[in-house]
């Protein structure tokens, strides 16, 4: 996903400002970068393919510029190669104005052919350049630039984060979103905007986060805003207390390792302030989540993607079996598209990190629009699907950085939790006394979590995961609760390392992927103690007669006694132990992942969100 940063000074160049705000931005993932300036009312433009060093190669003896106002952008390629000419900014012909984009606008070709019939010349393959032209012609004939924007837009179909700097007789900075995220803040110096908030903090914790159809022109001291729907607008000033040193690394290797380290601390702030253990119930934030409003649901419909999915996953297993309800959960991308028929009473929960995720989104609103009533977990406070939903659960995780998700995960498993308990006592299928005690329960997952972290544990995951690390592939086996949580082992690894693995239930060996058992493909197995263990065990025992390297990841101690390689993890009951079983899986990742020297925070061709289809 695109990194979009903007300043305006009131004295001092913006040039070193712009170029720290994308290197906080570089764990999106992107291919190119850029930043346009304004040098003595003139547009500069300087941008170029590969990562943030080669256009600082680039810009050797401008760094003392004294331009003031400034844009910069780090692009993820949609439309065009990764190159010199795609990289953004884009002017338009004239060099009035530069452009930064984030997103797809849909009708870019049908406008391209419009401007190219006008005489105008193009100098790159991208949708951007569209847009940088459409608001050059529209400035010769409007009050401002943000008006201008604000007409060019008129004409785009899509969806846009998008920033422009222009010159003239007075500078002018101002954005427009439309869909992925865009937040802007002003301080008496300066005014700065960023696609995401990280990059602000540095200057200010006191954010605007704009809305679709916002147009904004920022100037020191100073955010105007005006919406496409409701004209002049005020957006509330959020105090965001994550400082920058919380989304630095702080001396770990890689972001993934600091944040799978972090977990047990995540699972204290998720729960923070939200047991009743006196009632034995879940305190939530939100009409939505009331026993009046859930004692009505007749359904629940999941909508999510990636790690989220798997979560969603997990958390069907919690509401049927806790609260009683019916669950119904798609990838989102197959949701928005299958034309789906919900009952009466739906509630639709969609599951996000970073809350913009473009088809999680889309599903939720499709959702809505059919009925049912919109609620979310997602850890990111100002996104759209905070927004767009009635009530949210926050994950308060803090910043992941990594874009292999590992905290957030652990996070949603347990705020699903939390859900399905305050659902079941609204529903009254759990009383007082049941839900006390399934409350007490989470105070075994962080000394659980603390144990599975520990030096020597840690060191022993790594030795069986380098033990591994050459095998050709890897099955992840996992049976009720914790078949999703295999589905997410097998997620990390080929996410990070580009090593094939699947996900299965174990139950499924005997159909198919039992064909693949051989001394060259590595099995995970989950082995909680539950009803189901002597199964697990006997699936264990079918890969071992084929010759299979088993690795047991659980309290079952048949089963562990059977593998090849055992990693035990305390016993915190059935509907908590994914929350366990996940990170010997994340471990094993990271290290087979680190072992091969993979680029673990910022893997190839993956976004840390996307939020585009
Ligand atoms: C997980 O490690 C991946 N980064 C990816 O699958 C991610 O979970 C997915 O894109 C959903 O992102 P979201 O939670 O921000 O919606």
């Amino acid at each position: 996903m695109c990194g979009i940063v903007g300043a305006f000074r009131r004295e001092g160049g913006v040039l070193d400002e712009l170029i720290e705000g994308l290197r906080v931005l570089e764990y999106r993932g992107y291919d190119s970068v850029g930043v346009g300036l304004l040098e003595k009312g003139e547009v500069v433009v300087h941008r170029r393919a590969g990562r943030i060093e080669e256009l600082e190669k680039l810009l050797e003896g401008q760094r003392g510029s004294e331009a003031r106002v400034g844009i910069g952008h780090s692009r993820w390629a949609t439309h065009g190669a990764p190159t010199d000419e795609n990289a953004h900014p884009h002017t338009d012909e004239a060099y009035r104005i530069a452009l930064v984009h984030n997103g797809i606008i849909e009708n870019w070709q049908e406008l391209k052919s419009e401007l190219v019939r006008a005489g105008v010349v193009f100098r790159s393959e991208t949708d951007t350049e569209v847009l940088a032209h459409l608001v050059g012609r529209e400035l010769a004939t409007s009050r401002s630039l943000a008006e201008a924007l604000g007409r060019a837009l008129e004409r785009v179909e899509g969806y846009y984060a998008v920033a422009v700097v222009s010159g003239g007789s007075e500078p002018e900075l101002v954005c427009a979103r439309e869909g992925p995220p865009l937040c802007v803040a002003a301080t008496g110096e300066a005014a700065y905007l960023a696609s995401d908030v990280l990059a602000l903090l540095p200057h200010t914790r006191d954010v605007v986060f704009l809305e679709d159809g916002d147009v904004a022109e920022i100037a020191p001291g100073r955010i105007s805003i005006k919406n496409r729907e409701t004209g002049v607008v005020e957006r509330p000033v959020r105090h965001i207390d994550w400082d920058s040193e919380a989304a630095d690394r702080g001396g770990w290797p890689h972001f993934m390792l600091k944040e799978i380290h972090e977990q047990p601390d995540v699972v204290a702030r998720a729960m923070f302030e939200r047991l009743d253990l006196e009632r034995g119930d879940v305190i939530l934030a939100g009409e939505a989540f009331s026993d009046a409003r859930l004692a009505v649901v007749q359904r629940v419909q999941i909508v999510a993607c990636g790690t989220a999915f798997h979560a969603g996953l997990v958390l069907r297993y919690m509401i049927e079996g806790l609260a009683g309800l019916p669950v119904d959960i798609d990838y989102a991308s197959e949701f928005r598209y299958r034309s789906p028929v919900l009952s009466p009473n739906t509630l639709v929960l969609g599951i996000s990190q970073s809350g913009e995720t473009a088809d999680t989104l889309a599903a939720l609103r499709l959702a809505t629009l059919l009925g049912a009533t919109p609620v979310s977990i997602c850890n990111s406070i100002g996104s759209t699907m905070v927004r767009e939903s009635e009530a949210s659960i926050l994950l308060e995780a803090g910043p992941e950085i990594g874009v292999a998700s590992t905290k957030a995960f652990v996070a949603m498993l347990v705020a699903g939790y939390l859900f399905s308990v305050r659902m079941a006592r609204a529903r009254g299928t759990c009383t007082k006394e049941e839900g006390r005690a399934l409350l007490d329960d989470l105070s075994g997952v962080r000394p659980g979590l603390e144990h599975l972290l520990a030096r020597d544990s840690v060191k022993r995951i790594r030795a069986i995961a380098e033990a591994h690390a050459g095998k050709k592939g890897f099955l992840f086996l996992g049976r009720g609760i914790n078949f999703p949580v295999a589905l997410e082992g097998a997620l990390k690894l080929k996410e990070i390392s580009y090593v094939h693995a699947e996900g299965y239930p174990a139950g499924e060996m005997k159909h198919g992927p039992i064909a693949l058992i051989e001394p060259s493909m590595s099995t995970l197995v989950l082995v909680p103690e539950d009803p189901v263990a002597d199964k697990v065990r006997a699936n264990v025992e079918q890969v071992r007669a084929r010759g299979g390297p088993v690795i047991c990841v659980g309290s079952d101690p048949e089963s562990l006694a059977l593998a090849e390689d055992a990693i035990e993890i305390p016993n915190v009951g059935r509907w908590l132990s994914p929350i366990l079983g996940v990170v010997p899986l994340q471990l094993f990742a990271y290290f087979i992942a680190a072992k091969k020297g993979c680029d673990i925070d910022k893997p190839r061709n993956l976004a840390k969100s996307v939020t585009v289809e």
